[in-house]
């Protein structure tokens, strides 16, 4: 596979046109952004490490029978995806009360929740991601509601594996964030990224937090934090 030119570049990553139909190239970049890109930083290693978490991820996603967009890595910092068209939704899973959820409501972070909460996010920089009510996402027409339907069922089965697959590598996965795309033959995806830029990690024995929130808090390290993450679930260490 050939790289070809520039499609898009993101606040972490730019994509990049193939010569196969349906081929993406991906590449992580060292940047790490936060409050709608106010807070931005370089941050050397970063790119490498969420381009093998969000593989592993996806790997094992993909042996659980969930319809991705991932095909392989292709180097440290680079991946090959297939082509969707993302859906501009955000679709945040929530196992402990955290981040927003926390401010909005007044409970305290760290409280569990009984059931995992689903909710949506208009990916709109100009409006700061607003919260969106399914009615909301109809008058938008961001998706019909069998569409929906497919994305919250996905977001709870890539919740069930992810939950389970941290646990037993000592981690709570608190919450995390979806992007979904629909790919040539009209299939929904699940798509982006799965790391800690994405998803709220804690360690299950410290609490110790091993995801973005290092850098949005300045609670130290951020490499620390996500080499920790890539090592516990198995990954090629840039320090071993
Ligand atoms: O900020 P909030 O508590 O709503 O975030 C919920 C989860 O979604 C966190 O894991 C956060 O990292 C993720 N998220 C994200 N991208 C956004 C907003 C939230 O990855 N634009």
């Amino acid at each position: 596979v050939k790289k070809l030119g520039l499609l898009y570049e993101g606040k972490a990553k730019k994509v990049y046109a193939t010569d196969e139909a349906n081929t993406l190239w991906v590449e992580y970049k060292d940047s790490a952004t936060a409050f709608n890109g106010e807070k931005k930083a370089t941050i050397a290693g970063k790119g490498r490490l969420n381009n093998e978490i969000t593989s592993l991820l996806f790997s094992k996603l993909s042996e659980a029978g969930i319809p991705n967009h991932f095909l392989q890595k292709i180097s440290a910092t680079e991946q090959l995806v297939k082509k969707v068209t993302i859906i501009p939704l955000e679709v945040v899973v929530r196992n402990v009360v955290a981040g927003s959820l926390a401010k909005r409501l007044g409970i305290d972070e760290g409280t569990p929740l009984e059931t995992p909460l689903i909710e949506f996010y208009y990916k709109n920089d100009d409006l700061g991601d607003p919260l969106l009510l399914e009615d909301h996402i109809a008058i938008l027409k961001l998706a019909t509601s069998e569409q929906i339907a497919v994305l919250k069922e996905l977001a709870f089965k890539v919740n069930d594996v992810l939950t389970q697959h941290f646990a037993m590598r000592g981690v709570r996965l608190v919450d995390f964030k979806l992007e979904f795309g629909i790919d040539a033959k009209g299939e929904i995806l699940l798509a982006d990224e799965i790391s800690p830029d994405t998803c709220r990690l804690w360690d299950m024995e410290t609490n110790e937090k091993l995801d973005k929130d290092v850098f949005r808090r300045d609670l130290g390290s951020l490499t620390d934090a996500y080499e920790a993450i890539l090592q516990r679930l198995g990954g090629e260490s840039a320090c071993i």
